[in-house]
């Protein structure tokens, strides 16, 4: 009898060792992975999935108080005549993002560098940064100047620095004998991204061009040379070596590293349910809802398999879902080429890249 109560009691301290074991454990699990976790303060609520709605109170800055539009982005300035598309605010499901707050981005960013690289989308969401900056601190004195390839907006109060790397293919174009040679395996241009806070990069548009629009004569992979290849597939080489100049190059206790997505272009109208319409011209709202006819594009899948290999935090700035439905947010005649042009690639600044900026600054809040 004594002894099985001894023995009952050994347990029950013995299952409350074993609780208190565990209990432990979990703790230490969920501390660790918490440590490793993607930088999604709202965790319950995915940034990237939900609709536009009307709301009077956006766009986030007139776009005429912000003089460092770039002609091909100023779309009210080119003369666009309609103005319900400067309206609207990205509503994700579950959730309301918080407003984009200059000076509070300014101060989180106090002595700090940030750097866009990539192609022109790149630009285009820079200066929406930029412009979504000096506005809200109007009087605050700046230096806007530009090394080599790097264009670089200081705010001199803050000390904060925004950089644009123009970078197309994130690898390395060079000049050899045979002509010029796009090395799929090279990322020595990131000699410029090294040490900066936070970096945004993005690369695909220039992957798909031919003829006299392609900067490069042969691509070289490994030792070899070729006059051309599956698009893709080169695409997807030129990731993995990215991935691995992240993998070396980043510390992630002290720089924050996003990826913008595939920003996508609207020249047929088949896409949204218009058959017949052959470009965003004219288009003077979004689509209602979430769901984008025509689906995700292909590269999307591709940029999303290789974020997965990589080891340090990167965060996918998921933009296509949320860009698909703004057929009427491109500069169409109102952009670089004017009249003659169709451009239905960029965004007309004020626009879509300032939600982009804002769901940015939502995720490193
Ligand atoms: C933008 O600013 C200009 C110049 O200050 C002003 O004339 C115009 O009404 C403003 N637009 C809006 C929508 O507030
Ligand atoms: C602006 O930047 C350029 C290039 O770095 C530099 O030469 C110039 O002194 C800077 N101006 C100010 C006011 O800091
Ligand atoms: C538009 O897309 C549809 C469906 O993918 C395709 O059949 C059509 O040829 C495309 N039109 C143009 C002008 O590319
Ligand atoms: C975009 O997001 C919505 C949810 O908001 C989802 O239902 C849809 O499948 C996504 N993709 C496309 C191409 O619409």
């Amino acid at each position: 009898m004594i002894r099985n109560v001894g023995l009952r009691i050994g347990w029950t301290f013995f299952t409350l060792f074993i609780c208190i074991l565990i209990s432990l454990l979990v703790l230490l699990l969920h501390h660790t992975s918490a440590a490793n976790a993607q930088p999604y303060p709202h965790k319950t609520c995915n940034f990237f999935r939900g609709s536009w709605i009307k709301d009077e109170t956006y766009p986030l800055y007139n776009s005429t108080h912000c003089p460092f539009i770039e002609h091909e982005f100023n779309c009210q300035g080119k003369g666009r005549p309609d103005k319900a598309y400067l309206n609207y605010r990205w509503k994700p499901h579950g959730c309301s993002l918080t407003r984009f707050d200059g000076r509070a981005f300014l101060k989180k960013f106090k002595g700090k560098s940030i750097m866009f690289v990539g192609d022109s989308l790149s630009r285009n969401q820079w200066q929406s940064l930029v412009c979504l900056l000096y506005t809200s601190e109007p009087k605050a004195n700046y230096n806007a100047t530009r090394v080599g390839d790097v264009s670089i907006f200081t705010f001199l109060d803050f000390g904060v620095k925004v950089m644009l790397d123009r970078s197309v293919y994130l690898v390395d174009v060079v000049r050899e004998e045979k002509g010029r040679i796009l090395k799929l395996d090279s990322t020595e241009g990131g000699k410029l991204w090294k040490g900066i806070d936070m970096l945004i990069f993005n690369t695909w548009h220039w992957w798909n061009r031919r003829g006299v629009a392609q900067p490069w004569d042969y691509i070289k992979t490994g030792e070899k040379y070729y006059k051309d290849m599956d698009r893709m597939v080169a695409f997807e080489k030129a990731l993995h070596a990215w991935a691995k100049w992240i993998d070396t190059n980043i510390d992630p206790s002290k720089q924050l590293v996003f990826f913008q997505g595939i920003s996508p272009s609207h020249y047929n109208g088949t896409d949204w349910n218009q058959p017949g319409v052959k470009s965003c011209s004219g288009q003077r709202r979004p689509l209602s809802g979430s769901i984008y006819p025509a689906g995700l594009p292909p590269a999307l899948g591709v940029q999303k398999n290789v974020l997965r290999t990589i080891k340090k935090p990167v965060t996918l700035l998921d933009v296509t879902n949320l860009s698909l439905l703004r057929k009427d947010g491109h500069p169409s005649i109102y952009g670089m080429g004017g009249r003659t042009g169709m451009d239905c690639s960029h965004w007309c600044l004020a626009g879509v890249p300032d939600t982009w900026n804002e769901i940015l600054y939502n995720l490193i809040l």
